[in-house]
């Protein structure tokens, strides 16, 4: 019934997701374990008590003026989206057909790889460099039909620095970068202004990470005019219902409330990490509001299982090469300490044999 890649391909699998009333502690999808502003509960009261009996404007107005207003860039130079995996969706459908090159890192955020088997796009795969770096300037050798860059990286969380950005851009020479900035809130730096200054970038943001709006589904995509103009010949009509606008405006124009949760994260992250490492295990730098904790050589899926039936749930990626890595979300302080407390007998010091051990006691 379907077209053949279609019929052959896997679907995404997205993070567990609790069950209503099930109560766990999810480590496993980058969510933010803070509350958004209370200003986006008043909006979104507001506006469930407004207008729902009319079709919500097809541009998300409110939400794009807000971040016009924040990120000071023209309204048409911003689309919004229902999460930026619609955005990566509406980019893959207006760029890529049957046999177009897609260039980017492996490990990165798997999403990428089935996009690009729905259009049946060649994927470029590039191994990240030393010490986790983006591997930019292989990226810019391709001159793939689109290049994409996830910056901070999901699962490493390393940050490709704006000038290697600002290089590949060049390089590509009006072919498109996609800059996925969905953790950058959590970075030091971004690499915002290169939609200003090239033609051929996009950048993408989400409000499902620093702003703590997961379940509201808003994503922020920012480039030269006429990229939006054709991005928006794919989009649907009115991908941002009303709540969601209202929302995304509200809490964009609480930035400082976003502020203060992300430094509470990264202050958790600083602990976390040397926790981790204080347990043997390799962590990357994260830019990001996870972290990758490896024990080089061994499969982690048996204490990721292990930390499962403890309730606690966590990313572990069993056909990627960091099988020997978990990737674990910050939470809350209690959250880390419950998982610290779990793990600890599960990897001991992390000599050899002791996740086996761990294993047959569980
Ligand atoms: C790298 C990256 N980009 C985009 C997304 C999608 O975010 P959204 O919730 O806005 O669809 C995620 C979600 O985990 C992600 O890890």
């Amino acid at each position: 019934m379907f077209r053949a890649a279609i019929e052959r391909m896997a679907p995404y699998t997205p993070g567990e997701q609790p069950r209503p009333g099930q109560r766990l502690i999810k480590l496993n999808t980058n969510e933010n374990p803070y509350p958004p502003s209370p200003r986006v509960r008043r909006a979104i009261l507001a506006e469930a008590n407004a207008a729902l009996r009319l079709y919500p404007p097809p541009r998300a107005d409110a939400f794009v003026a807000a971040a016009a207003r924040l990120y000071k860039f023209p309204r048409g130079m911003i689309l919004a989206g229902n999460g930026s995996d619609e955005l990566l969706a509406m980019l893959f459908r207006a760029a890529l057909g049957l046999g177009d090159r897609v260039a980017y890192a492996m490990p990165t955020y798997s999403l990428y790889d089935t996009l690009a088997e729905i259009q049946e796009a060649r994927v470029v795969a590039i191994p990240l460099g030393d010490n986790y770096a983006p591997p930019l300037e292989a990226l810019g050798r391709e001159a793939a039909n689109l290049t994409i860059v996830c910056s901070p990286n999901s699962p490493c969380g390393t940050l490709a620095p704006a000038a290697g950005l600002d290089a590949l851009a060049r390089k590509l020479a009006g072919r498109l970068l996609a800059i996925d900035e969905a953790y950058v809130d959590f970075a030091g730096s971004n690499a915002l202004q290169l939609a200003r200054r090239h033609r051929n970038v996009v950048v993408m943001r989400t409000l499902s990470k620093s702003y703590s709006l997961a379940g509201m589904r808003l994503g922020l995509l920012f480039a030269h005019p006429d990229i939006i103009e054709s991005l928006l010949k794919v989009k649907d009509s009115y991908n941002l219902n009303r709540v969601a606008v209202a929302a995304g405006a509200a809490a964009l124009d609480d930035s400082a409330w976003m502020r203060r949760n992300v430094e509470r994260v990264i202050h958790t992250r600083t602990e976390a990490a040397m926790r981790l490492r204080a347990m043997g295990f390799t962590v990357p730098e994260s830019a990001s509001n996870f972290l990758l904790a490896r024990l080089p050589g061994r499969d982690m899926a048996p204490v990721a299982a292990a930390l499962r039936r403890r309730g606690i749930l966590v990313r572990h990626f069993p056909k990627s090469v960091f099988r020997d890595a978990l990737r674990i979300s910050i939470g809350a302080p209690a959250e880390m300490r419950a998982l610290f407390k779990a793990l600890a007998p599960l990897v001991g010091d992390a000599a050899p044999g002791r996740i086996a051990r761990g294993r047959r006691s569980d």
